[in-house]
């Protein structure tokens, strides 16, 4: 298994271009299940493991799919299986994200329960719940679901308990197809979600609303096929803008866009880092040791909970103590015992980690749980003094496309080895 190797202490400088956004890219991909016409989509981020195994998903499925740089074409027509294969959703839970437009065009699907994952349970009973609103009938078999709608799908009012980014996805992308008026209340308002409305409007829907927490949903029958360009991926750039926080220096990031990340932006701002935006994306100078800042996540326009990671490292590097409270994810501090072991002082209790900065960190050998939590330790490694090995390399290639090689052009000292690989 790939491992990165880490000399840390030295400060970043340079630019770095931001790759499409995953978590855009990904129900978009999917939502090319709507219709029979060809799709052509830009700036995916094609070499993330994430949106491989969505095109093979699709695929399973019967798209054809033709990938050329970052640029996915997305062919066939007609027949599609109602069936997502158990290995594929296995591997990655926004799978089950296929069912709600298999649904909404067959009246029909089956789909595999995902189980949980290493940042807590997370059940799908919001959208569950949502499709029984609008008509299907649920039946539990063998660890699948299957989800009917005779005739089909009826549009009408849905309201979630919690403003969920997937269930808000899926449940835009059926209505898209049901022809009438769907209404989202307490409808999830990130960055991405607005992304898909663009996309499904181009399809021929008419979605209003995304960004706000109630949506509406025009849907008719037949879509047909567009071109789309994926927004960038505000989480790749939070993480090399705290990053930079961390190790110091000046970093220059390609394509990012301040609005997405007002949050971090502001806490960032705290820590004492220069934040511009510049002409081609967003610009970060830190000079010195960063302030304390306790930060809390909340769904969006809140702190990501896809940043708490990457902020706990920049605070166990920070002049003084912070909290860091996350209140999205039950579980999602696998990081700070590993972050320990780099010199960190962190204590965590519920879900809230007290962190009391030190001066430096240590290079140590650690462990990716999850993608943030690879990503953190990454940071923290980038800071720290001496050599650091993270190992579980892949959780960090789910979401970020050519981390070594970004950082090598930063001036970091990063790169990958595969020890078993060497001993054959
Ligand atoms: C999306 O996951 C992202 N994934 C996650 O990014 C991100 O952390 C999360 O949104 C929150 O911003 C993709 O977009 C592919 P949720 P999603 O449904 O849609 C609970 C990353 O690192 N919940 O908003 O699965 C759930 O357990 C990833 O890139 C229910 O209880 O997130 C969680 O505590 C990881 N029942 C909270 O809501 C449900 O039916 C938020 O989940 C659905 C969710």
């Amino acid at each position: 298994m790939d491992q990165l190797i880490i000399e840390g202490g030295r400060p970043l400088r340079g630019a770095v271009r931001i790759s499409g956004s995953k978590n855009s890219a990904l129900p978009i991909l999917i939502a090319t299940l709507l219709t029979d016409e060809p799709c052509r989509l830009g700036n995916v981020p094609t070499e993330l493991r994430d949106i491989k195994t969505t095109i093979r998903l699709l695929e399973a499925l019967g798209k054809k799919i033709a990938v050329r740089g970052a640029s996915v074409t997305v062919t066939g027509s007609g027949s599609l299986k109602t069936q997502a294969p158990y290995d594929i959703v296995k591997q990655m839970r926004a799978s089950v994200l296929v069912a709600g437009p298999l649904l909404a065009r067959f009246g029909l699907v089956r789909v595999p329960i995902p189980g949980g994952c290493a940042i807590g349970l997370r059940p799908i009973d919001i959208h569950l719940k949502a499709f029984r609103d609008l008509g299907a009938r649920e039946i539990s078999d063998h660890g699948d679901v299957i989800l009917s709608a005779a005739p089909q799908l009826r549009a009408g009012r849905v309201r979630f308990k919690f403003p969920s980014v997937g269930a808000t996805e899926h449940v835009m992308m059926a209505a898209a197809v049901t022809p009438g008026r769907t209404i989202i209340e307490n409808a999830a308002r990130e960055p991405e979600i607005e992304d898909l409305q663009d996309f499904l409007n181009k399809l021929g829907a008419a979605v209003k609303g995304a960004g706000t927490a109630r949506i509406t949903v025009d849907g008719r029958r037949q879509l047909r096929g567009a071109a789309h360009s994926v927004i960038p991926d505000r989480i790749e750039a939070g993480t090399y803008l705290i990053a930079c926080a961390a190790a110091g220096g000046r970093l220059e990031l390609r394509g990012a866009r301040a609005r997405d990340l007002s949050a971090v932006i502001a806490a960032l701002r705290k820590t004492g880092a220069r934040i511009a935006e510049t002409k081609n994306g967003l610009s970060v100078d830190m000079r010195g040791r960063p302030a304390s800042v306790s930060i809390k996540t909340a769904p969006h326009p809140g702190f990501p909970t896809d940043l708490q990671a990457p902020w706990m490292a920049l605070m166990a590097v920070a002049s003084g103590a912070s909290i860091v409270t996350e209140s999205v994810f039950e579980n999602r501090f696998m990081h700070a015992a590993e972050l320990a072991s780099m010199g960190a002082s962190i204590g965590v209790a519920g879900g809230q980690a007290a962190i009391a900065g030190v001066a430096g960190l240590t290079g140590a050998p650690v462990m990716a749980s999850d993608l943030r939590a690879g990503a953190a330790l990454l940071i923290a490694g980038l800071a720290a003094k001496g050599k650091t090995t993270l190992q579980r390399v892949y959780h960090v290639d789910r979401g970020y496309e050519r981390v070594e090689a970004k950082l090598r052009a930063a001036g970091a000292r990063v790169r990958r080895v595969n020890p078993a690989r060497r001993r054959k």
